[in-house]
């Protein structure tokens, strides 16, 4: 199946959260189950770099006007084969430093509406022959940055041939793409695309709906968050679509890039380890100790966070849970930025007890990775989650995540209870209610395991082995796009 991936960032190349890592692995595992999968990518600087080869496949007119290219190259990495990728040349839109989504001063860029149509509108054209040498038959467009793909197709003039099928994948339904409604007209959508059944949400143009409305099938990144999204806690006001739309709105578990995630291979770690040789763990987590100015104490349990510093991540509750951390003998290790609050909360935290916690506020791949390799327990207390990823590479590094049990955290942890530790299945540690009272107790679960050593151990080896193979996700993947082409 020809399969187009339409997303705005993707690891290795342009990464600012959980998207990238999906956006990079999907295509891999979907090659390597012998689909004929592209990318379509905005050309960022990171991704106009980052593409090699690149050679022009056509020039053509956006909807308002301007003159813009398309690029076709490829993305090498290390053990898979090359993905095709194609970037649009469109220097006055996305030649710009930093952010892929906001300006220096952290506010969104104001032709975000053109940038992110562009994506969209290229999907759709692809779709119609724009590549005479390749086109695709499905279009899988990611979050509200991809999300007008699907309304571009479903307004295409009918040419005779069979329309490509369309899947919207939701990462967060937290980021929708509002912009004032009369953009639509410049952006070439007709006044039909509006309206209640169409991009209109509360008088404004919502990207989000035109993947959500048009496209043939939904998913998103975890079964739990396939349901919570239907109820109106947590449907932002689409959740009444999203009922009405159930039928065709599935969850598919994010898994793990064994490539880029691996304690047994991964060069990003001091020292190497596997659940059956754990000395280099110990030896991760000294050297990190040393590298943070953290006591030395191979006893103390070591908390991480490795996190975007926002609301939707609960860490006001880690916070409030710090004292009776400390008090309990644990260290803290984060690594974050966003939220200035949150920023200054956690570095006077550190400014007060260095030799117990440590906050790193910034962006670094490698330090993420040497704190999953050296953590006890990985923090993840979000209010809400469509997957997470963090906790799923806690796992697989053995630093046991401590979760609030909603959507994807839910469908990857299991909490260390008697009778899962019996079972053999416990992983890590989850509580229900999002409080503090509920997420200390949790707090202090982790450290009465942790003094059990065997125990420890025994729930440490389960995390370790869990699977999470990109493979499966993409045979699911592989089903809904054959339900997309069936429709
Ligand atoms: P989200 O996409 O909501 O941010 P995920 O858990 O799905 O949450 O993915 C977050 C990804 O971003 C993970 O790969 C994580 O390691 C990475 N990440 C988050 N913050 C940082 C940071 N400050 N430095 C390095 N990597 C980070
Ligand atoms: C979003 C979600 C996160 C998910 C990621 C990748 O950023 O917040 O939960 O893991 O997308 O799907």
């Amino acid at each position: 199946m020809r399969i187009l991936q339409v997303t705005a960032e993707i690891f290795p190349l342009l990464k600012t959260g959980g998207l990238a890592d999906v956006a990079g692995a999907l295509p891999l595992a979907l090659l390597a189950a012998g689909q004929d999968v592209r990318a379509l990518l905005p050309g960022f600087p990171a991704i106009a770099a980052g593409v090699r080869d690149a050679q022009t496949v056509a020039e053509f007119d956006a909807p308002w006007g301007e003159r813009v290219g398309l690029r076709l190259g490829r993305i090498v990495t290390a053990g898979a084969p090359d993905l095709p990728a194609y970037w649009i040349d469109a220097p006055a839109l996305y030649d710009r430093p930093g952010n892929p989504y906001e300006d220096a001063s952290r506010s969104p860029y104001s032709d975000n509406h053109r940038r992110f149509a562009l994506l969209g509108w290229v999907a759709a054209r692809l779709a119609q022959g724009l590549d005479a040498n390749w086109q695709p038959e499905v279009v899988h467009a990611h979050d509200w940055h991809a999300a007008l793909a699907p309304a571009y197709l479903a307004f295409t003039p009918d040419n005779g041939k069979p329309r490509a099928g369309s899947v919207f994948t939701i990462h967060n339904l937290a980021y929708q793409g509002l912009f004032a409604p009369w953009h639509l007209g410049e952006l070439g959508l007709p006044p039909a695309a509006f309206g209640m059944n169409g991009l209109e949400y509360h008088g404004q143009l919502s990207f989000m709906k035109g993947g959500l409305v048009f496209a043939d099938r939904l998913t998103t990144v975890s079964p739990t968050y396939a349901r919570e999204i239907q109820t109106p806690e947590q449907g932002f006001g689409l959740d009444g679509l999203l009922r009405h739309r159930a039928g065709a709105l599935s969850g598919i578990l994010n898994a793990v890039d064994d490539q880029v995630w691996n304690p047994a291979t991964d060069k990003l770690l001091p020292e190497r380890f596997d659940p059956r040789r754990m000395g280099g763990k110990a030896r991760c987590k000294a050297a990190l100790q040393e590298e943070l100015g953290l006591a030395p104490e191979a006893d103390a349990p070591l908390f991480v966070v490795v996190s975007r510093l926002t609301e939707q991540k609960g860490l006001h509750l880690v916070l409030h849970g710090l004292d009776a951390l400390l008090a309990q003998g644990g260290q803290l290790a984060l690594l974050g930025s966003g939220d200035a609050a949150l920023e200054s909360a956690f570095r006077d935290r550190a400014n007060a007890a260095p030799r117990s916690v440590s906050v790193t506020l910034g962006y670094s791949e490698p330090l993420a990775h040497r704190l999953f390799g050296a953590g006890d327990v990985t923090l993840v207390p979000s209010r809400y989650e469509p997957c997470g990823l963090t906790q799923m590479y806690g796992l697989k590094y053995g630093s046991l995540p401590l979760v609030h049990r909603v959507g994807g955290l839910a469908d990857t942890v299991t909490d260390s209870t008697l009778e899962d530790m019996a079972a053999g299945t416990a992983t890590g540690f989850a509580f229900n209610e999002f409080s503090d009272t509920a997420y200390e107790r949790a707090q202090r679960r982790a450290f009465a395991l942790f003094r059990r050593s065997a125990d420890w151990r025994a729930v440490r080896s389960s995390a370790m082995r869990r699977p999470a193979d990109w493979a499966n996700a993409a045979a699911g993947y592989v089903d809904v796009y054959r339900q997309a082409l069936a429709r």
